[in-house]
């Protein structure tokens, strides 16, 4: 108990007032809380926002972009969201594995019509938030199930997200050869012998397509040998699909790899993403599939995923599945569609010539074939950390630090300006 005399020694003593905001902070569950660095690829548009150079050049995130700069909305999807719209539809809950209807018409965009897995009904198929939580189900899904080990080999470089991704579904990440640097291409005999090399019954990640971030693909002889030494160490391939159509321009060429191992007679899973192909981003648009061996099997695995996603977000949003099942399910409008979709590779394809071109003008002594070689959104320039940090100090011109540009991002008019930043980096 306090004394008369130090009662007032207190109250005589200087009050130390806590404002709101100091006394919030002191007792914060927080304040441990390490600052995280920026997202490798988001990371990047936000430091583009800041610059103000009129002339900045974004070539980071992979996302389209027309000839003028603009965000592109395909008119396939303008005309198909029309349809939805004055269908008045009720904004219900889809299903937890979401709207049948594109889900059905998803799996035959990747399978094809002539796969044996879906005339046997044996493939199980639930929406996604987009290609990224497609893998985030795989992943937490295989985490869950998957008699082996809890580990997935993904090439080296992948996508920045990937190792992320299997990491918080709980596997853990391991790595094969894919790229080889001195010849800017594919490590095929790498690549094999590491997926030999793995253990008996190893999870393998196979980019389907428009491999992210090199833009550099198997040809379909390596694939098919690809496809045995992954039978031959019975090893599970899990395709992750993010650019079907956006490779070639043709959506059945795109699914050379997982059709032929459909053929082959292994029994895949697959991420899908509707972002890029549809230009449907922020809609979140995607499915994950398991091809099973038996209808009762689909059943068995059906129902397990659907306990798996019900915790995570009950179920998927509506919109951008209704724009996409509309496109995929009317044959003129898919038709278009795919058009729409040619259009968008043959640009990228286009700016990967005039780039190419607009360097060696300038007199580049290095040799950029390999902008040209490359195929789908990127182009792996082979430019180092330094160069590309200077880039976009010097030039303004934003892209990720592993030298990868999205091709998408270039324009008839940025080109040339675009080629003379690289030069002057190169030297
Ligand atoms: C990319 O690689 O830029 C895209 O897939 C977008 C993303 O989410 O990273």
């Amino acid at each position: 108990m306090l004394t008369r005399t130090a009662l007032q020694r207190a109250a005589a003593a200087p009050r130390i007032t806590l404002t709101g905001k100091q006394a919030a902070r002191a007792a914060s569950a927080w304040s441990q809380v390490p600052q995280g660095p920026p997202d490798a690829i988001l990371g990047i548009t936000e430091a583009f926002k800041k610059d103000s150079n009129p002339k900045k050049i974004n070539l980071g995130v992979g996302a389209y972009r027309d000839d003028a700069g603009k965000p592109y909305v395909l008119p396939s999807v303008q005309q198909a969201e029309q349809t939805v719209v004055q269908k008045n539809l009720d904004k219900e809950y889809a299903g937890i594995t979401g709207v049948p209807d594109f889900t059905k018409a998803a799996a035959l965009l990747a399978y094809g019509p002539d796969s044996a897995p879906l005339k046997e009904n044996r493939i199980c198929i639930t929406q996604s938030i987009s290609g990224t939580g497609a893998l985030r189900i795989g992943g937490a899904f295989l985490q869950r199930f998957y008699p082996g080990a809890k580990a997935i080999y993904i090439p080296t470089p992948s996508w920045a997200n990937h190792k992320a991704v299997f990491t918080d579904s709980g596997l853990e990440v391991k790595q094969y050869r894919y790229y080889n640097k001195d010849t800017i291409g594919l490590d095929f005999d790498g690549m094999v012998e590491d997926i030999k090399k793995m253990p008996k019954g190893s999870i393998v990640l196979l980019h389907a397509c428009a491999h992210n971030p090199t833009g550099v693909d198997p040809t379909e002889a390596q694939w098919k040998a690809i496809s045995d030494a992954v039978k031959e160490g019975k090893h599970y391939p899990f395709f992750d699909m993010a650019y079907q159509g956006f490779a070639s321009g043709d959506a059945n060429k795109d699914a050379f790899a997982l059709r032929y191992f459909l053929k082959e007679g292994h029994l895949p899973c697959l991420a899908q993403s509707f972002a890029k192909n549809m230009g449907l981003y922020g809609e979140r648009v995607g499915a994950f599939s398991i091809v099973t061996a038996s209808e009762e099997e689909k059943a068995r695995v059906d129902s397990q995923l659907k306990i798996l996603v019900r915790p995570l977000y009950s179920n998927p949003p509506v919109h951008g599945a209704r724009i996409a099942s509309t496109i995929l399910n009317d044959a003129s409008l898919n038709r278009q569609w795919l058009g729409e979709v040619k259009g968008m590779a043959d640009r990228i394809i286009q700016m990967r010539a005039l780039l190419k071109e607009n360097l060696e003008k300038l007199g580049s002594k290095h040799q950029w074939n390999h902008i040209t070689d490359q195929i789908g959104m990127f182009a792996y320039t082979g430019l180092s950390a330094e160069q590309m940090t200077k880039l976009a100090e010097e030039h303004s011109v934003y892209a990720t630090k592993d030298g990868r540009i999205s091709v998408a991002g270039i324009t008839t008019e940025n080109v040339g300006r675009l080629a003379e930043a690289i030069y002057k980096v190169t030297g």
